[in-house]
């Protein structure tokens, strides 16, 4: 079975290629989307990379993968350190997520050592360029193979999930 997967990049990347080439790389966005369609093509993976500079655009993308139950890879670029809008985003999503970098913001300056999106994303690649990219759709077909097809309805429990503020029957402390 094929899976839809979204690659989406915030601002700044479309510059990519000319954009500080001693941090970012030389590859262009395009050469990063066919890097991503190719691998997504060996995992069975059905891969469209979108990039833009506009916050309201990106969270409009964002929504419509939740609406859709689609895996997204996320490279949130600058939105990473200081957008609590796309973070909340996020964090309606409803198929797993995996934050990307092209650099490694840790070992970078210390605004980028934080990120904001890092919490709601099932875990982030950074630091290897655009085997960032290809390792985060590993990741994603990983966790997509496990949950299965997206056939949950919004809203529904699946058996064997636990809802937030639930008590797990095993946990009950019964009074001695
Ligand atoms: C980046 C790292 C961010 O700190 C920066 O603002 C970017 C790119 C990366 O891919 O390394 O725009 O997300």
């Amino acid at each position: 079975m094929i899976t839809d997967v979204l690659v989406l990049n915030g601002p700044n990347l479309g510059r990519l290629g000319i954009r500080e080439p001693d941090v970012y790389g030389t590859a262009t966005l395009e050469d990063l989307a066919e890097t991503c369609r190719a691998t997504g093509r060996r995992l069975d993976l059905h891969v469209e990379v979108r990039q833009t500079d506009d916050e309201a655009e990106l969270i409009r993308w964002v929504h419509e993968a939740a609406d859709a139950r689609t895996p997204v890879v996320l490279n949130p670029a600058a939105f990473t350190h200081y957008s609590y809008a796309l973070r909340d985003a996020l964090a309606m999503r409803t198929a797993p997520l995996v934050e990307v970098h092209l650099s490694n913001p840790a070992a970078r300056e210390s605004f980028r050592h934080t990120s904001v999106v890092a919490g709601v994303a099932d875990g982030t690649v950074a630091g290897f360029g655009l085997l960032s990219y290809q390792l985060a759709l590993q990741a994603i077909a990983d966790l997509a193979a496990r949950q299965g097809p997206a056939t949950v309805v919004p809203g529904t429990v699946v058996p064997g999930t636990v809802v937030p503020g639930t008590v797990v029957p095993e946990t009950v402390q019964t009074p001695q």
